[in-house]
């Protein structure tokens, strides 16, 4: 039986790392590093738990993955904290759109990787996918880690009864 062979990483998200608006979210500062590095991380979690998972679109969770905080701070300089957490996702996908043709998983994936802390439901399992890629890689840049213990058995839970089962 021949393995399947997959579309390397570096060639799913080439044209967005070249994008220079993407760039210059090197300059944005995101958990203690840069927003493009916090984007990177969170797209290649996403591309290695797509394609562990299998029958899953991981070339356009990747994507998307990479696209989800896709924003300046000057964006959102003049909202609240908490509004901060709901409306990014939504100025993500704005700057997104601008460059690139999103389907309904990406804009999805986008839009509720924030949960649930948006109350934004993932409709897909690559929605899902991301939005704990970037639980697992906030937490390890050291984001909220009075929250890591709930927050993971959450995930954990969700993971198991809502992705693995299906
Ligand atoms: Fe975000
Ligand atoms: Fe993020």
């Amino acid at each position: 039986m021949s393995k399947k062979s997959y579309i390397k990483f570096d060639d799913i998200v080439e044209d967005i790392l070249k994008n220079q608006e993407f760039c210059s979210l090197n300059k944005e500062i995101h958990h203690g590093i840069s927003r493009y590095e916090h984007s990177v991380k969170v797209a290649k979690k996403t591309y290695n738990i797509c394609k562990r998972l299998k029958k899953l679109d991981y070339v356009g969770a990747t994507r998307a993955a990479l696209l989800h905080d896709f924003f300046k701070n000057d964006e959102i300089s003049n909202l609240k904290a908490v509004e901060r957490y709901k409306i990014h996702p939504y100025i993500a996908l704005n700057n997104s759109k601008k460059y690139y043709n999103l389907n309904n998983m990406q804009i999805d994936a986008i839009v509720s990787h924030m949960f649930p802390w948006n109350l934004k439901i993932p409709k897909y399992k690559e929605s899902w996918v991301v939005t704990i890629a970037d639980k697992a890689v906030s937490i390890k840049e050291g984001c909220s880690t009075k929250f890591v213990l709930p927050i993971s058995i959450f995930f954990l839970f969700i993971f198991n009864t809502i992705i693995v089962s299906r």
